[in-house]
């Protein structure tokens, strides 16, 4: 049983023997009350049961006041009557004890649960198009993705991380046609950004297109010779894989993102070129495709949503045609129970409803088993971008910029001592942390204004303040170098008090984030309880203390908070500096 379970528990215990509180649900009304006078935890019950006591709440909750007894060794040791409400105060040093010796004990594991035992997920993120730009939109995907994974594995769900490429499709007839007529494959071979390269030669087959129309048609050639297994077709589709996954691998490293499934490739959409067929036929089997001027399609009951196209006049699959081929092949090779969760922009989430409704209907999904976790725009100010006219915001600039900028901060700092591997190695650890903190910490379905002053800043809700309270707190454990582990004192401050009261929210914070896919939650947790600390730490010293018990216990508390950041920022995918 988690510690706040059992806070709870001792209040029934003390709570036992009103009667009038039998099925009264105390416990769901408990909250944290909005100011510390008012006690840790604080329940409203008696409002409710003014009515049928006749009484007011102020009389009830001096009733149940005058009335209970705490018992020796409960984690509550006062309780008050105030408003109507019933305030309870923790025993902080019978609580700093029992936490601070678990927080250690299970350290990396701190804050993990097993809501999720026994389930499985697909968590399918970031899901680049080959020979196309790495967007700001696969960058969201890719953070918030992997975020929501980490959450639900730490929550004991078995977790598959897959990578829905977008290596298939019409388009690549054109690349192809591209490559042979105005590229240069040694070039491409040694360049450092090849898909830039490939962009290139993709805006001009549209520029040449637009002056010679033959071009359009060349293009649809070329994506059925790929179809047919035309070698030459076949090998230069190839290569733009190659040549995109060398560039698109670069970024998983530095944004040290993996994916499990098919050898951490991930299944694109190539994948499932031979197992739409069967997808299509189930459809036709279950007569769920109608005819419309040469295409199939699917048509929802009432017309509560648009019909889905799955073969066009031309007789070429579509992007829906691969997504139902690949839900059907989860199926298969997870088994009927698994949960599979997309995550794309929000501009997709008409299209997603679409293939959910379809999988209903075919009756391989049910209700709860499909869910689109969408991502709002980041917004820039030099507007939205776009493939086709070649305007685009490259991400790896995006992330070298984030680093140089934090490179001159360090430099200008007052108290730079870092050598220069040192600023080097920080720069890219807290440019990269801050633009994943940024995207975290915001609701995901929003659009953000991409704001660097904001984003870098080192104080406020930031990655980087984050990470500098992190460094602040190990840096003490560094200094202090051996001690003993002291789980409590007698005579806790205020600040430590508040300390242990977030520490012990965690795993609660953790069990709600994972239930509603939300990694702000736990960002807004770290920052909290690191301006805590930070408070804490303003106020008092730690290693220039006399009392040896007194110092003993606040490196403990000091190891309790690191440990408790430390396993947030890992589920958010944040990596903390050496120095900083
Ligand atoms: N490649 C797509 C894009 O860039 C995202 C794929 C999302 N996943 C899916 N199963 N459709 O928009």
């Amino acid at each position: 049983m988690n510690l706040s379970n059992q806070i709870k528990n001792d209040i029934i215990l003390i709570l036992e023997k009103i009667d009038f509180l039998k099925n009264s649900g105390i416990l769901e009304t408990l909250e944290k009350p909005p100011q510390e006078e008012f006690g840790d935890i604080a329940s409203n019950v008696c409002f409710s049961l003014a009515k049928e006591l006749k009484k007011s709440p102020m009389q009830i909750a001096q009733d149940i006041v005058s009335k209970i007894q705490i018992p020796k060794n409960s984690l509550i040791q006062k309780i008050e009557a105030k408003g109507g409400y019933v305030n309870f105060f923790y025993n902080h040093q019978e609580l700093s004890k029992l936490l601070i010796k678990e927080i250690l004990k299970q350290d990396k594991k701190y804050g993990s649960s097993k809501i999720g035992k026994g389930k499985k997920v697909i968590v399918e993120y970031s899901s680049p198009n080959i020979a196309k730009p790495f967007t700001i939109g696969h960058l969201r995907s890719t953070i918030i993705g992997n975020a929501a994974a980490n959450i639900l594995e730490f929550a004991g769900w078995k977790v598959y991380r897959d990578n829905h490429l977008g290596d298939w499709g019409t388009q690549f007839g054109k690349q192809v046609y591209a490559i042979q007529n105005w590229g240069d494959e040694k070039e491409l071979d040694n360049s450092k950004n090849p898909v830039k390269e490939l962009v290139n030669l993709y805006v001009k087959f549209h520029q040449e297109a637009e002056k010679n129309p033959v071009l359009e048609e060349e293009g649809r050639k070329w994506f059925k010779r790929l179809e047919d297994r035309n070698p030459i077709a076949r090998r230069l589709w190839k290569k733009c894989i190659e040549w995109s996954m060398k560039e698109f691998n670069r970024i998983y490293k530095r944004l040290n993102v993996k994916f499990t499934e098919n050898n951490g490739m991930g299944y694109g959409e190539s994948f499932f070129e031979d197992k739409m067929k069967d997808a299509v036929e189930e459809l036709e089997k279950k007569n769920l495709l109608k005819e419309s001027k040469g295409a199939k399609l699917i048509f929802f009951p009432n017309d509560k949503l648009p019909p889905l196209m799955i073969i066009k006049n031309d007789g070429a699959t579509l992007y829906s045609t691969r997504d139902l081929a690949t839900d059907k092949f989860r199926l298969n090779k997870y088994g009927k129970d698994i949960v599979v969760i997309n995550e794309t922009g929000y501009e997709q989430s008409l299209y997603f409803n679409q293939i959910f409704a379809a999988e209903e209907m075919l009756g391989w999904y049910k209700k709860g088993q499909r869910y689109h976790l969408k991502h709002g725009m980041f917004r820039f100010k030099e507007g939205k971008m776009s493939t086709r006219k070649g305007n685009v915001i490259w991400l790896e600039d995006v992330l070298d910029e984030a680093v140089e900028k934090v490179k001159e901060k360090i430099e200008k700092s007052s108290n730079n001592k870092l050598s220069d591997k040192q600023k080097i190695n920080t720069a890219e650890t807290v440019g990269i942390g801050a633009i994943k903190y940024f995207d975290l910490s915001h609701d995901s379905v929003n659009d953000i204004v991409f704001d660097w002053e904001r984003i870098l800043s080192f104080d406020g809700d930031t990655g980087p303040y984050l990470q500098y309270a992190y460094v602040r707190g190990k840096n003490i454990l560094k200094k202090a170098k051996k001690w003993k582990e002291t789980y409590s004192f007698e005579k806790l401050s205020n600040e430590e008090k508040k300390i242990l009261n977030k520490l012990l929210e965690l795993p609660s914070i953790i069990e709600k984030a994972s239930k509603e896919l939300k990694p702000n939650y736990i960002c807004n947790y770290a920052y909290e309880l690191s301006d805590l600390f930070n408070t804490f730490y303003h106020m008092h010293p730690v290693l220039q203390i006399q009392d040896k018990n007194l110092k003993n216990f606040r490196l403990t508390l000091v190891k309790a908070f690191t440990t408790t950041l430390k396993n947030c920022l890992t589920l958010l995918g944040i990596d903390t500096p050496e120095v900083m």
